[in-house]
């Protein structure tokens, strides 16, 4: 059987994100039969609806046709004011147009939210599954997954230091590719 193929979805774009670190770590824990993919958002300039009839930018096609290729998506976001990047919000909406060919569609997901205090981007997580409802993408519920105090949790090389914090990412992984693989078929 072929490879799963998972996309990872980070929602910051800056250089030196802790949640691309998180990114990263979690592709390291790539298991056997899945192939996990990072895919970046940061090259689609934001959405207007005349695109669609009068030309699209070119980022647009093959970021499209990336997610439509892939098994499963995960999330994993910071907070900004209270609610997801604007950069994923945008990502989110290219590839939820034209309407009827939404490709996030019928993806499982899992979203991972973390932040510099103790909220742990609880905001922006529970935006993101408003917005993964409309675009009917079942989200692992448990465990939910909230990383708090994310920078004292790599070192100066964005290697995870946070024993705990790696534990508990490998089994919410684990629970959501139980979960994802179920809806895969
Ligand atoms: C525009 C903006 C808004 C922010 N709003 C919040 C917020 O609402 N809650 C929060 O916990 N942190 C907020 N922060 C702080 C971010 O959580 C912090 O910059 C974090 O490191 C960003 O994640 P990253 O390292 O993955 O880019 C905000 C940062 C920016 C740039």
């Amino acid at each position: 059987m072929a490879n799963r193929k998972i996309g990872i979805v980070v929602g910051s774009i800056r250089k030196k994100a802790y949640t691309g670190m998180v990114a990263d770590y979690l592709m390291q824990q790539t298991p056997s039969g899945y192939d996990f993919e990072r895919i970046f958002i940061a090259d689609l300039p934001i959405y207007n609806q005349d695109y669609d009839k009068e030309g699209l930018p070119g980022s647009y096609k093959p970021f499209r046709e990336k997610i439509k290729a892939l098994d499963a998506v995960i999330f994993i976001t910071p907070e900004h004011n209270r609610s997801i990047p604007a950069a994923l919000k945008n990502a989110l909406d290219v590839g939820s147009r034209p309407y009827g060919q939404n490709v996030w569609d019928g993806k499982p997901a899992m979203i991972i939210s973390s932040s510099i205090s103790g909220l742990s981007g609880f905001g922006a997580n529970h935006h993101l599954r408003q917005v993964l409802t409309f675009l009917n993408m079942p989200t692992l519920q448990q465990p939910e997954v909230y990383l708090a105090n994310i920078q004292e949790c790599f070192d100066e090389n964005g290697v995870l230091i946070n024993e705990s914090y790696g534990q508990f990412i490998q089994s919410a992984l684990h629970a959501y590719l139980t979960f994802a693989n179920k809806l895969i078929g």
